[in-house]
């Protein structure tokens, strides 16, 4: 066969390729095309039938032989910390992405920051979730392990998380840490997310406790000795209520002065209409200041 011929049936079945390929996305498998065109699956057909793909090494391809970027459901990227790396919007990058606690974020939007030469172009092509917390941008300190934070710096990671699923797209997840390779979370990722929300509900409590037991005020001098009274600010919380003064003892914690409101429903049934009128009172972890009126605004205590 002359060569003009080879290349006149080549094109011929990369036509028929072409056209059966992109016919319809439920045809778009090697197994698919072949049957309709009845070719046997021999390197030449793959290598056309690679060529013809849309380009995959955008969605990342796995070090491991895993098939990383494929293995996920909804379309999402997978992609190892290595794969990652080349996501760091340098002249040979594939893009410019970021991660953290896991999740992977296109941050080409704020190329400015995160860009080689940005300020926080540190971030790019990498987990640094730790970072985030305590600003440490050394080698050191750009990982993603999270495991000895306290509760307000979890917190904290997950305000920065939803900052960049608010402003950033999110377009996958990194396998290893936080993500298995189906792209679902790991035990590690579902008990720091546990410790997130214990977190989150302790400080919903104590922001709450503060509106309901507002902290005194309080004044000491050497001749009165320590004072401590309540008024419509005290504890720089703005209120239609005075409140009598109480010491409010929680366990692992001091005892601290309080004002408490004294009438109407409790606040843990505030809408309830049969009640004793006592406000939050009868609440447990109350105590009296010994000497002082029950319904006193203002308490002489025998210490601060
Ligand atoms: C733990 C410490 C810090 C972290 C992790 C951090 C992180 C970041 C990040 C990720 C951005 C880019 C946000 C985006 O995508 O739009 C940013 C922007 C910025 N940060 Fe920080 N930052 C830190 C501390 C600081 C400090 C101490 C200052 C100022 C003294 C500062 C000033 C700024 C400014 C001015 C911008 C740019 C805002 C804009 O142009 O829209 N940051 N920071």
């Amino acid at each position: 066969m002359g060569s003009s011929a080879v290349t006149a049936i080549t094109i011929g079945l990369c036509l028929v390729l072409v056209a059966v390929y992109f016919a319809s996305d439920s045809y778009r498998t090697m197994q698919n095309v072949l049957i309709i065109t009845g070719l046997s699956e021999n390197f030449y057909v793959k290598s056309a039938l690679n060529f013809l793909k849309p380009d995959q090494t955008d969605q990342g391809s796995s070090t491991a032989g895993n098939n990383l970027n494929k293995s996920e459901k909804n379309n999402q990227l997978l992609l190892s910390p290595e794969e990652l790396k080349s996501y760091d919007g340098g002249p040979d990058s594939k893009g410019l992405y970021l991660a953290i606690l896991g999740e992977i974020f296109d941050v080409e939007k704020g190329a400015q920051h995160y860009r080689p030469g940005g300020g926080y172009a540190f971030f790019a092509g990498r987990d640094a979730t730790r970072a985030y917390i305590t600003g440490d941008f050394s080698e050191a300190g750009l990982i993603d392990d999270v495991s000895d934070l306290d509760s307000a710096s979890l917190i904290g990671i997950e305000d920065w998380l939803s900052f960049y699923k608010e402003e950033y797209k999110l377009v996958g997840k990194v396998v290893g840490k936080y993500y298995d390779l189906n792209g679902k979370p790991t035990e590690l990722l579902s008990s720091i997310r546990e410790k997130m929300n214990i977190a989150k509900e302790n400080k919903w409590i104590k922001d709450k406790n503060k509106d309901i037991f507002p902290p005194c005020n309080s004044e000491w001098s050497k001749e009165r000795g320590s004072k401590v009274w309540c008024s419509k600010k005290s504890g720089g919380v703005d209120r239609d209520w005075v409140g009598v003064p109480r010491e409010l003892h929680i366990q692992g914690q001091d005892p601290r002065c309080v004002c408490v409101k004294n009438y109407g429903p409790p606040s843990t049934d505030s809408d309830s209409t049969q009640n004793s009128n006592n406000g939050d009172i009868d609440y447990p972890l109350l105590k009296e200041y010994p000497g002082c009126l029950p319904t006193s605004e203002s308490c002489a205590v025998s210490h601060p």
